[in-house]
């Protein structure tokens, strides 16, 4: 195996991997429904019947004061007509960027069905006692990394860190309704939302739902 990677250069190795190689589902954009949240859930649903794993898992880009942008993955907690949601720690970087810059955008690619999304608008904070909710739903050890907060800040010593962790363990067990003061629930408001319906013979399908002032979705069909 190495024989064979070691000879094919990258480039061509990566040119050669198929994309949109299986069995794609339907899309008919003439039969969509109204709001684009109705249409995720009914995408998201057929992604978990047909086992796509970790549906839930997007992608979420935000830009800090100065425009520069940056992305990373996070678990997707809900979404209804008040958009998508997701929770982090407020003082993280991307808890900062939003603090800063709400506007943000949320994208998930799911190879099985060829299928992406994406969803851009305001962020805005969810209140505390939702943000608590979230925070109380979330196992023990993820509760006492958040307790002991820092995210994304160097790890100077991983035994400090460790015992730290160990400490907010006990903390919880003795008092379980434990909150984070900076565990944060947004929902991403969609300004735009777009979805993307991959074509074995690249005729894709895109429909893009844009909110107009009165509240209501317009729908536009865009060049693959
Ligand atoms: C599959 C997956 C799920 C994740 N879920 C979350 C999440 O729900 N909330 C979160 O804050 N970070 C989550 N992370 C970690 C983030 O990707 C990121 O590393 C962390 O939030 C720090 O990001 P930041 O420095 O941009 O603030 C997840 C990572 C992966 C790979």
């Amino acid at each position: 195996m190495s024989d064979h990677t070691d000879r094919v250069p990258l480039r061509d190795r990566l040119r050669a991997i198929p994309t949109f190689a299986t069995e794609l589902p339907e899309f008919a954009p003439d039969r969509a429904p109204d709001s684009p949240v109705a249409l995720f859930v009914e995408w998201l649903e057929e992604a978990l019947r047909s086992g796509v794993p970790e549906p839930h898992v997007v992608n979420l880009a935000t830009a800090d004061a100065a425009g520069r942008p940056s992305s990373r993955f996070l678990i997707l907690k809900d979404v209804d007509e008040s958009g998508w949601r997701f929770a982090s720690d407020s003082t993280s970087p991307k808890g900062r960027d939003l603090a800063a810059n709400p506007n943000a955008a949320i994208a998930c690619y799911w190879p099985k069905q060829g299928r992406q999304i994406r969803a851009r608008g305001p962020v805005v904070p969810e209140p505390p006692e939702r943000s608590a909710a979230d925070f109380l739903a979330r196992s023990p050890e993820a509760r006492a990394e958040a307790l002991v907060g820092g995210q994304s800040e160097p790890l100077v010593s991983a035994e400090e860190r460790a015992a730290a962790v160990a400490r907010e363990r006990e903390r919880i067990a003795a008092a379980p309704d434990t909150v984070s003061p900076t565990w944060t629930l947004y929902t991403l408001q969609p300004e735009s939302v777009e979805f993307w319906q991959a074509s074995p013979d690249r005729r894709h399908i895109r429909l893009r739902y844009d909110r107009e002032l009165s509240g209501e979705w317009r729908r536009t069909l865009l060049r693959p």
